[in-house]
């Protein structure tokens, strides 16, 4: 891959962590906005990595960071927003996207990708979420004479350090009786590393261009048995009870509320629709998606032998 511009948006979070870390690696110039850089400081040890504070919602501030960019990424996203009718969602998807695209094309970038979510539909979509990352993704599509854009399309992604299996880990930890929402719900968790191979793919395979495609990990699996697996992961005999509708969107309505809103009702509508692929998108790049079940005892797994030494050790003042 030749050495290259490349602007990440969201470029700070789970998925932009790992992906940095690659991109980096191979030498390319990053430009990376985030709202608070004194939390991500960790990210500057990359020599060739530009770390900004700013406001992106600014149409000129994504003129700036654009200008001379041969590719921008596009990874923000949020679960949750801060209020309750949609505007939040719409805001940072469909918004940002308008921004982005119009952005690029009045700096002349000609390489896009953009991050969205299995299910994402402007029309049909089940929650604001997945309406709002729909709209996104046509706001995109409707640039594709101008713009060569690939939108990524993945299931549920899971990596050691994802809020996914480590909110639950964490929850099982508290919990002797797990009451579950959704607990039919079905997905296939795919590893981050393979969703930033894809990423990668579509920086210099100019076949990916202007298309959409789906990524899924080979395991499909309902959340109960997610849950079951993350318990037996960490070695934690747990009782998960599936909650019936009724309860599950009464959960999602309290917690909707909770500080941190660990879970709302348009998570519980998203939830509502499988997120499982129709077609195959990492065919298209040569990528085979990694076993959920096969990585998550890596990080959720009890401490190691030499954990357990360590600590061993600082208990005993060593
Ligand atoms: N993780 C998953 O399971 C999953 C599944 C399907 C799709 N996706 C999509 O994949 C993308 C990356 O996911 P992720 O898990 O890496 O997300 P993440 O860890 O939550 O990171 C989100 C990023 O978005 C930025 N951001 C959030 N709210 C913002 C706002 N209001 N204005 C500007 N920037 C904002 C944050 O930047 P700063 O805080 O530094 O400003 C952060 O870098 C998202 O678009 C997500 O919807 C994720």
């Amino acid at each position: 891959m030749k050495k290259s511009v490349i602007c990440v948006l969201g470029g700070t979070g789970f998925v932009g962590h790992r992906l940095l870390a690659r991109l980096a690696n191979q030498g390319h110039h990053l430009r990376v906005p985030t709202r608070y850089r004194e939390d991500h400081r960790d990210l500057l040890v990359h020599p060739n990595l530009e770390l900004r504070q700013c406001d992106i919602h600014r149409q000129e501030t994504l003129d700036s960071l654009f200008e001379g960019c041969d590719s921008v990424i596009n990874l923000v996203g949020i679960l949750n927003e801060k209020g309750h009718d949609g505007s939040g969602f719409r805001q940072v998807h469909t918004e940002l996207s308008r921004k982005v695209v119009d952005s690029c094309l009045q700096n002349q970038v000609p390489r896009l990708v953009y991050l969205s979510a299995l299910n994402a539909d402007d029309e049909q979509g089940a929650s604001h979420y997945l309406r709002s990352k729909g709209e996104a993704e046509r706001i995109i599509r409707r640039s594709a004479r101008e713009l060569a854009a690939t939108i990524l399309q993945p299931s549920v992604i899971f990596g050691a350090g994802d809020s996914f299996t480590n909110r639950f880990a964490s929850l099982l930890r508290l919990l002797p009786v797990f009451p579950l929402a959704a607990p039919r719900a079905r997905m296939a968790p795919v590893y981050v590393e393979d969703v930033v191979g894809v990423i990668m793919r579509c920086l210099d395979d100019q076949a990916l261009n202007g298309k959409t495609l789906q990524l899924c990990g080979p395991q499909v699996f309902s959340l109960r048995e997610i849950v079951q697996l993350i318990a037996k992961s960490m070695q934690c005999k747990r009782l998960v009870v599936g909650l019936p509708d009724s309860l599950s969107s009464l959960q999602a309505t309290l917690l909707e509320y909770w500080p941190g809103k660990p879970f709302s009702r348009d998570n519980y509508r998203s939830l509502k629709v499988h997120s499982l692929c129709s077609e195959d998108g990492f065919a298209r790049t040569g990528i085979s998606p990694h076993h959920f079940s096969r990585l998550i005892p890596g990080w959720l797994g009890p401490a190691t032998t030499r954990d357990k030494r360590d600590v061993a050790r600082r208990a005993a003042g060593r």
